[in-house]
């Protein structure tokens, strides 16, 4: 099974995604944490690249740097894990580009679909929406050295939120909206009454 968990900037993903995995450990599956951008050798390098405001990239460029990442990060984590029938528990993926670098950047969001079908990334079976206003979100995270993206402007961060919303309207099946703006333990009782679903 292949979960992923996105949502703005502080809404939560790293903190839930952490519970959650504590949780199916606990009840004894077998699981693999994982994130992105980075998680492989060579996406740890892509991470610092592209997360290092300093760097000037394109908006194609930053597009690509993500899909090298993720074209790493499937093969060499994803893929063996599901496969080796581990739940798969990611950080962000797929639809965080369709959001930033499509909804944000302006890129077409179909041609990025299109190197998503062509590259042949797997689809998560569920896909944990974590939602709150950018506000909150980004004052969660007002005491860290704030990255590329997090350093954009207010609009580009409402640009992804809504992003996030639209797709999850256009698949309802497989993204679950999450109400992020309440407190931890909360969040993660609907994460889990959600998950259990799936796994029974
Ligand atoms: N529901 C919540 N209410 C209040 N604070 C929260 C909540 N969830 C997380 N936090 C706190 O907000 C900060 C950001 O949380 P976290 O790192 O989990 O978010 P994130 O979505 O992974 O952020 P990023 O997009 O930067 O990776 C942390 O200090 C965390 O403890
Ligand atoms: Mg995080």
């Amino acid at each position: 099974m292949f979960i992923t968990l996105e949502g703005i900037e502080g809404c939560g993903k790293t903190t839930q995604t952490h519970l959650l995995a504590n949780w199916l450990r606990e009840n004894k599956f077998s699981v693999v944490l994982t994130y992105e951008p980075g998680d492989t050798d060579l996406g740890n390098s892509i991470r610092s690249l592209i997360l290092d405001s300093h760097i000037d990239l394109s908006p194609n460029t930053e597009l690509f740097l993500y899909l090298a990442d993720r074209i790493e990060h499937v093969r060499k984590v994803i893929k063996p894990a599901l496969k080796g029938g581990k739940i798969v528990l990611c950080d962000r993926y797929h639809d965080a580009t369709i959001v930033y670098q499509g909804y944000g950047r302006g890129i077409s969001t179909e041609f990025i679909k299109s190197c998503f079908d062509f590259l042949d990334f797997p689809l998560p079976d569920l896909t944990l929406l974590l939602d709150c206003p950018v506000e909150i979100g980004l004052s969660r995270i007002k005491g860290r050295r704030w990255n590329r993206l997090e350093k954009e402007g207010i609009d580009f961060h409402r640009r992804v939120r809504k992003g996030y919303l639209n797709l999850a309207k256009e698949e309802e099946k497989r993204i679950k909206i999450i109400d992020a703006t309440r407190p931890i333990h909360l969040i993660q009782e609907d994460i889990r009454k959600i998950v259990k679903e799936l796994l029974i």
